[in-house]
């Protein structure tokens, strides 16, 4: 069994984090989408890894991945010249998956169970094809399934204007080499790409095997600012351990569950957990409130910040309140002056500022 994760297109809807960096790189609780999906992979017992990449944001996921080693796989690379489709993914790493079974998992979908068990029922039952569904509220947005009264599988379509169910496909499938042949007689969809959907219904269009599987832990998308605030929320509240490795000054208190990583520096504040601060940020004087990610090297002096996301680099400095918000890399965010009530802004392209 081999896997091929996909990481290559645009990331539009994180914009503009995606201007300068790989969707599936974006951090939640101080760690990439990325590197729980190879978490995953490695829990199963895979070996051999095939990344998909895209000219644009290829080397930054190679920077981050390595050869693998750091997970006890090996990865080969694979470029995507342009985004056709994941149907069209798979077409491009044929020379790596050859004739063996693989688990194809899309690199910005962060799951909470592995892949250990589906892999184990895919060798004991040999279907062609094993997918994941979860229920969503809003099916138009994926690939959705209709299922017949035992639970089999009657139909799948690719965002349906009418969807027939509320049964979204995960970002996560098992498949035989049979897909292959599947691929080979599809057509691009009106999105024009190669729809994996569109592949698995032409599975099921030749008679062949396959099962779905009900996912019961947590899955998200974590396509857009508010779906990756929800899930840097879900991560913390799951995986964060109190651990306080950093250097925290006496005059500071922290309470709750906190992540403080070496190198880190916690001068005359409060934290409240769920937190984690990465290596080599310092907080002084400041409030970090529940469901808040700290970056590497970020710096945050007279502030109170909760539920938000700093990425690497920033410095905040100065404000009374920041919530609900997504900040990117090298950002400032500061306050200079009491007595005028102007905002003086230098924003990127596509951001959102509410004030
Ligand atoms: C893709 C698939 C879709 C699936 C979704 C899961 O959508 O085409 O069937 O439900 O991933 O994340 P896309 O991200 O390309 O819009």
């Amino acid at each position: 069994m081999k896997a091929l994760i996909l990481s290559g297109g645009k990331g539009t809807r994180l914009r503009p984090l995606t201007h300068t960096m790989a969707k599936q790189l974006v951090p939640v609780a101080g760690k990439p989408i990325l590197g729980y999906v190879l978490d995953h992979i490695s829990e199963a017992g895979i070996k051999n890894v095939g990344v998909i990449i895209s000219p644009e944001t290829g080397d930054e996921v190679r920077g981050y991945l390595g050869s693998g080693n750091r997970w006890g796989v090996r990865i080969k690379y694979i470029l995507q010249e342009e985004p056709l489709g994941l149907a069209h993914a798979v077409k491009t790493a044929r020379g790596f998956l050859k004739n063996d079974d693989f688990v194809m998992y899309l690199g910005d979908n962060l799951l909470r169970e592995g892949v250990k068990n589906a892999v184990r029922r895919f060798r004991r039952d040999r279907p062609d094809a094993l997918i994941y569904l979860k229920e969503v509220e809003n099916p138009k947005q994926f690939g959705v399934a209709a299922l017949n009264k035992d639970g089999s599988i009657k139909k799948l379509i690719e965002k349906p204007k009418r969807p027939p169910s509320n049964l979204a496909l995960v970002g996560v499938y098992i498949f035989s080499p049979r897909i292959h042949d599947a691929i080979d007689r599809i057509r691009p969809s009106k999105r024009g790409e190669l729809e994996i959907t569109d592949a698995i219904q032409e599975l099921i269009n030749m008679g062949y095997k396959v099962v779905s599987e009900i996912l019961s832990g947590w899955w998200l998308d974590t396509g857009k600012k508010d779906d990756l605030l929800h899930a840097n929320t879900i991560v913390l509240d799951e995986y964060i351990r109190t651990s306080v490795n950093g250097k925290v000054d006496p005059a500071s208190k922290i309470t709750g569950r906190v992540e403080i990583e070496k190198g880190a520096t916690v001068i005359g504040s409060r934290i409240r957990g769920p937190v984690k601060i990465c290596r080599g940020a310092v907080v002084e004087n400041s409030f970090i409130g529940p469901y808040t990610s700290i970056g590497e090297d970020v710096k945050i002096k007279d502030s109170v910040i909760e539920h938000s996301v700093i990425l690497s680099g920033t410095c905040i400095e100065g404000i009374e309140r920041l919530e609900d918000s997504l900040i990117g890399r090298n950002a400032k965010v500061v306050k200079d002056h009491d007595q005028h009530k102007a905002l003086r802004l230098m924003i990127g392209d596509d951001t959102t500022v509410e004030v």
